[in-house]
C-alpha cells in the first residue's frame, strides 16, 4: 500500500528497527535510560533550550506545556483551527482547567493587533492570561518567520505571558525557511515537537524548555501515566529522526511541489498553492473523493485526508517520486473512466 493520508503513517525504516533491538535502556521515571537521556540532550541542544522530555505524543507534549504554563481558571489565546483547540479531544479544559481565546489565522499567524487586545488587563471579572500557543509550521500546510515570532514573544514578555510552540512540524518550517531551529525556538518559552510525523520514528515528541519548566513537566507526566520506564527502545529511533531525517525533509518538501504541479495540469484539480509550504499538497477537485478513493484503494493506493472541501495529500518517506507518478498515472485512469461514463 502507498499511503498518502498523513505523514504519521511512516514505518520506521531498517536502521530504526536495529537501532530498537539495540538499545541500552533503563528505568526512565529514575532518569536512568541512557538512550532516553541522550536523545533529551540532543533535542535540548538542537532547540537552544535548557532541558528536553520525551513524551508518548505531541497531543502529550502540548497539553503537558498547557498545564506547566497556566493555572486552572486561565485563559489561553490561540487559533481557532490550531491542533491544540481542534483535534485534542477538548484535553486543555479537561486536564488544565483553562478556557480559550480563539482567533482567527492568517496564514497560521494570530494577528498582532489582535493579540494586543486579547491579553485581558487586571480586573475582578477577568481570567487571568497566562499564555499564547503558536503553531509553526502550521496544519493548513504553511510556515511562517521567526520576524512575526520574534513579535509575539516581545508582546508576551511585556505582558508577563508565556509562549508555548506546537512544532509538530517543526523541522518542516526550519526546512522551508532555511534556518537553524534556534531561529525559530528562541522565540518562544517552550516547544513540542514530533518525532513520528516526517521523521519517521513509530513513537514519540519532545517537550523542550526551561529546567524549572521541564522539572515540572516532568512530574506531570508521571501524574499522567507517561513515565514509560525502559522506552530507550523507542527513543533509539528517535535519535536517528534528529540525526539523519531532518536532513531529508528538502525531498518531501520537492516532491509535494512535483505533485502539486503535476495533479493542477488537471482540469479536475484546483491545487491551493498558496499553502503550499512542507510536505502538505491540499486540493478541491470537481472528482468525488470518496468514489476516487474508492478507486485507488484497489490500486493499492490510499488517500483520504480530507479538510472541508480540500483533500490533504501528505509526502514523507515511504513515498518515492515512483509513487507519486503511480498515484497521478491511476487518477489519469480515473478521470478518463468517468468522463467515459
Ligand atoms: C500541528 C499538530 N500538532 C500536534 C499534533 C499531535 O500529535 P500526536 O498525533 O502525536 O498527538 C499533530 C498531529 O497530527 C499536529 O498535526
Amino acid at each position: 500500500m502507498i499511503d498518502f493520508r498523513s505523514d504519521t503513517v511512516t514505518k520506521p525504516t531498517k536502521k530504526m528497527r536495529e537501532s530498537m533491538m539495540n538499545a541500552t535502556v533503563g528505568d526512565d521515571v529514575y532518569q536512568d535510560d541512557p538512550t532516553i537521556n541522550k536523545l533529551e540532550a540532543l533535542a535540548a541542544k538542537m532547540t537552544g533550550k535548557e532541558a528536553a522530555l520525551f513524551v508518548t505524543s505531541g497531543t502529550m507534549g502540548n497539553q503537558l506545556a498547557i498545564m506547566t504554563h497556566t493555572q486552572r481558571g486561565d485563559e489561553i489565546i490561540l487559533g481557532s483551527h490550531s491542533h491544540i483547540k481542534t483535534y485534542e479531544v477538548g484535553a486543555s479544559a479537561v486536564l488544565s482547567g483553562v478556557s480559550f481565546h480563539l482567533l482567527n489565522e492568517t496564514r497560521g499567524k494570530l494577528p498582532i493587533q489582535e493579540l494586543k487586545t486579547a491579553i485581558r488587563g487586571e480586573d475582578i471579572h477577568y481570567p487571568n492570561t497566562s499564555l499564547i500557543c503558536l503553531e509553526n509550521a502550521h496544519g493548513s500546510g504553511v510556515v511562517f518567520g521567526p520576524e512575526y515570532m520574534k513579535k509575539v514573544h516581545e508582546l508576551a514578555q511585556q505582558k508577563g505571558v508565556f509562549v508555548h510552540l506546537d512544532g509538530a512540524r517543526l523541522f518542516n518550517a526550519a526546512t522551508h525557511l532555511k534556518v537553524d531551529l534556534k531561529a525559530i525556538t528562541k522565540h518562544v518559552d517552550s516547544v513540542t515537537f514530533c518525532l513520528s510525523k516526517g521523521l519517521a520514528s513509530p513513537v514519540g515528541s519532545l517537550l523542550c524548555g526551561t529546567n524549572a519548566f521541564i522539572q515540572k513537566a516532568r512530574k506531570y507526566r508521571k501524574m499522567l501515566g507517561g513515565g514509560m520506564r525502559q522506552a530507550g527502545v523507542l527513543a533509539a529511533p528517535g535519535l536517528i529522526s534528529l540525526k539523519e531525517m531532518t536532513k531529508r525533509l528538502n525531498d518531501d518538501h520537492k516532491h509535494a511541489q512535483y505533485l502539486a504541479d503535476k495533479l493542477n495540469n488537471y482540469d479536475e484539480f484546483d491545487v491551493n498553492f498558496d499553502v503550499l509550504d512542507i510536505n502538505m499538497v491540499f486540493t478541491k477537485s470537481s472528482l468525488d473523493f470518496k468514489d476516487l478513493a474508492t478507486y485507488l484503494k484497489q490500486q493499492n493506493i490510499i488517500i483520504g485526508g480530507y479538510k472541508g472541501e480540500y483533500l490533504r495529500i501528505a509526502i514523507h518517506n515511504d513515498i518515492s517520486k515512483k509513487d507519486i507518478d503511480a498515484l497521478l498515472d491511476h487518477i489519469e485512469a480515473y478521470i478518463k473512466k468517468t468522463n467515459s461514463h
